[in-house]
């Protein structure tokens, strides 16, 4: 059965991207916060962002009137009673989401699927605050989503595997490359990245080398689009250390220990760009300066 009807939970800033490939999918789309204050700031970076597309040439005036009159902004959970996919996008904390999914099984019908966009808690122990895990999958998208093509389609171990292949060509449908993974705490990016991201502290914490030098690195060294450092500011710091600390959770290796000043940032409120500071200083965020950490 195609899905039409898409409700998505969350409206920060990968819930708005995750309503607006969804609209641009051609899926009616109702996105939800739990203010109508929230709604309003994501549904108008939504707009801005649809505009940008505008005045870029790849869609015109009346092909945005269509998207935007695909999506409905609600406080309501209410309103995703008839939606044929719930895709989860809220406050990364395991409580938080098992409450959600518990509350949305009792309003959606048995062939809803639902999905959460986690990017480090554990599939199965949010799928089990439901009655059913069958039709439960992670959809792991990528800051900003509707540029970043990846989405990661996870199954646990009680997921159907025809809802799972579902998944996979909604992921197409989409625009992205979707890739099939397993419920492992940290999927195939972050697996991969989240070390990668760490290490890049430690070499600046022991005095390798200066934090714009490290980015330069990467960035010219090996074709990456930002260096690892701004990359950390962008995806946020606060939102690394918690991810950090689950993987170190799971793995217990050294190579997810976040290390100590990424906690000293993280306590300082220093979480990077959204806080107007954290590698660097956004005060002027065209011209981004390197923060004296060391
Ligand atoms: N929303 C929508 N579109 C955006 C955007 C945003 N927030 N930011 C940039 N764009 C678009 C621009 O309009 C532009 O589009 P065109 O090519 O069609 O003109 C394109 O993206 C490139 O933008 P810019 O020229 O302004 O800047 P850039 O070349 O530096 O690209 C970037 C910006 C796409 C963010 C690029 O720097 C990049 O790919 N960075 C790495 C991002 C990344 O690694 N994301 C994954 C983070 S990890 C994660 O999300 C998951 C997790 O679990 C932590």
């Amino acid at each position: 059965m195609p899905i039409e009807k898409v409700g998505v939970a969350g409206c920060g800033l990968m819930g708005s991207g995750i309503a607006q490939v969804c609209a641009q999918a051609g899926c009616r789309v109702v996105v939800r916060e739990v203010s109508a204050d929230l709604v309003d700031k994501g549904l108008k970076s939504i707009e801005k962002n649809l505009q940008r597309l505008v005045d870029k040439g790849t869609i015109s005036d009346s092909i945005r009137d269509q998207i935007r009159a695909r999506l409905r902004g609600t406080t309501d959970i209410n309103d995703f009673r008839d939606a044929d996919l719930v895709v989860e996008a809220i406050i990364e904390q395991v409580p938080a989401k098992r409450e959600f999914f518990a509350a949305l099984d009792k309003i959606c019908p048995p062939k809803t699927i639902f999905a959460s966009n986690t990017s480090s808690i554990c599939i199965t122990e949010i799928a089990t605050a439901t009655k059913r895990p069958g039709r439960f999958v992670g959809m792991h998208f990528f800051n900003p989503v509707p540029v970043m093509k990846l989405v990661e389609v996870i199954r646990t171990i009680a997921t159907d595997p025809a809802v799972f292949e579902e998944m996979v060509a909604f992921g197409t449908r989409l625009g992205k490359v979707p890739v099939r993974t397993t419920d492992r705490t940290g999927f195939i990016v972050n697996r991969l990245l989240v070390p990668y991201l760490l290490d890049a502290i430690r070499v600046l914490e022991d005095g390798t080398a200066s934090i714009e030098d490290i980015d330069n690195s990467m960035k010219l060294g090996c074709g990456y689009p930002m260096g690892p450092l701004t990359l950390l500011d962008f995806v946020g710091l606060d939102t690394t250390y918690y991810i950090a600390n689950v993987m170190f959770d799971e793995f217990k290796e050294k190579r997810f220990a976040p290390p100590a000043l990424l906690k000293r940032m993280v306590l300082a409120g220093w979480n990077g760009r959204k806080a107007g500071r954290g590698f660097y200083d956004y005060a002027d965020p065209q011209k981004p300066r390197p923060m004296q950490l060391t």
